[in-house]
């Protein structure tokens, strides 16, 4: 199979040098340059030479002809300010062996866009999590559009990227849009376009990019804690923090079985808070979740603790005893 390729490879090769000679054997003239990308208003120059004796040479271009001359065997179509966008210049000859014949230079005039914004179609500020929106970018007046690129980001991640199938070589402006369905993580998130021109081998070294603002997206959603109860040990400081997040900001009320609890704060800290189930619940414009924290008291525990220690100091307490005694008895003998 993958012989099966190689061998194509070549033999395209070997017919795409076939032909390249055949052209120039055809035609004898030769061009400096296979093709030339040529931004609008600059300049450009691309010379023609033969080695065979004629009867006449030029360049036929619609800016920086060249006319007929039957003294050189090199000359030049030179323009220095290019500001035609389907310019179609070709080198031709007349032989003194042979007929007239020319060689066609392919010209990409290119133009970055003047302005690339980004917006809503929505037009609904701020957003509202798990719903949908559509964001436009606009990129206006860029030539040509078949080697433009539209790509889409949030923060540094390619999202997406769009290209065109025109073959308009003249300006245009671009509308791209993207659907999007933020959610909770999203607010707060950059979302920008760019638009690139991919020009090929001859084109600038750095292909021109040009990007929107970055558009902020806030997102609104509701309090969610990550989980609905918690156990706490009471001990000599107690903390019950009920913090989550939400967009906009939650307010906070506390319930509890046997306390008429009338707090706003996210937390309680106290020392005298008794056990029991203490429930807190966040609430928004969004929404509301409740949590509920069980208080437990630390009294089993205190409890072995206390038998415990109790019993080390009585086998201390023997043994000590023990010691003393046979210490005793000892001097005794001597
Ligand atoms: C054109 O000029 C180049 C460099 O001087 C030379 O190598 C080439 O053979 C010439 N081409 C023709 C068709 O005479
Ligand atoms: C041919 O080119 C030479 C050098 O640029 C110039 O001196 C001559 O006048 C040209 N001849 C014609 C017929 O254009
Ligand atoms: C935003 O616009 C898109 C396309 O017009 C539509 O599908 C979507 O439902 C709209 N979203 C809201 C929240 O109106
Ligand atoms: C592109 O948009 C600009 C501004 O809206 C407008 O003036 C121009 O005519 C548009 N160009 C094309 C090719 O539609
Ligand atoms: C677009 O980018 C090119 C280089 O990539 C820059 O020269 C040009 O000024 C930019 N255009 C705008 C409108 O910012
Ligand atoms: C409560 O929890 C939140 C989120 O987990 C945290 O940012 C905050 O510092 C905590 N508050 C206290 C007083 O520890
Ligand atoms: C809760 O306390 C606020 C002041 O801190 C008071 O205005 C409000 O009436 C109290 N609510 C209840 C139900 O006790
Ligand atoms: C406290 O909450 C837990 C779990 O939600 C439940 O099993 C328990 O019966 C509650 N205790 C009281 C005193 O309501």
């Amino acid at each position: 199979m993958l012989q099966c390729f190689y061998g194509l490879v070549y033999l395209s090769a070997v017919l795409a040098f076939a032909t390249l000679n055949g052209a120039e054997a055809e035609c004898p003239l030769q061009l400096d340059s296979r093709r030339v990308v040529v931004r609008y208003g600059g300049s450009v120059e691309v010379n023609c030479n033969t080695s065979v004796l004629h009867n006449g040479i030029g360049w036929e271009a619609s800016e920086g002809g060249v006319s007929k001359n039957y003294t050189q065997s090199l000359i030049t179509w030179r323009v220095s300010e290019l500001t035609e966008w389907g310019i179609n210049p070709y080198c031709y000859i007349n032989p003194n062996k042979g007929a007239q014949c020319q060689i066609e230079l392919p010209v990409t005039v290119y133009k970055t866009p003047d302005s690339v914004s980004i917006s809503t179609v929505n037009n609904t500020e701020p957003m509202i999590e798990g719903q949908q929106y559509e964001l436009q970018c606009d990129v206006h007046d860029v030539a040509p559009v078949q080697y433009l690129t539209v790509k889409w980001y949030k923060g540094q991640t390619l999202l997406h990227q769009t290209t065109f199938s025109d073959t308009d070589n003249t300006p245009v402006n671009k509308t791209v849009t993207l659907l999007i369905r933020p959610d909770r993580d999203d607010d707060g998130a950059k979302y920008w376009c760019e638009a690139e021109l991919d020009l090929g081998a001859e084109g600038p070294q750095h292909p021109p990019k040009n990007s929107s603002k970055p558009f902020n997206v806030e997102v609104q959603y509701k309090p969610q804690h990550s989980s609905s109860t918690e156990t706490i040990i009471k001990d000599v400081k107690v903390m019950l923090n009920c913090t989550v997040k939400a967009n906009p900001a939650p307010g906070y009320t506390w319930s509890s079985d046997h306390l008429n609890l009338n707090i706003s704060s996210s937390v309680i800290k106290s020392s005298a808070l008794s056990p029991g189930n203490y429930t807190c619940t966040a609430r928004n414009i969004m929404g509301r979740d409740s949590k509920v924290f069980i208080l437990k008291s630390k009294e089993r525990t205190t409890f072995w603790v206390i038998v415990l220690t109790g019993v080390a100091v009585a086998v201390a307490l023997i043994m000590a005893y023990l010691i003393f005694k046979f210490t005793f008895s000892k001097n005794s003998l001597i």
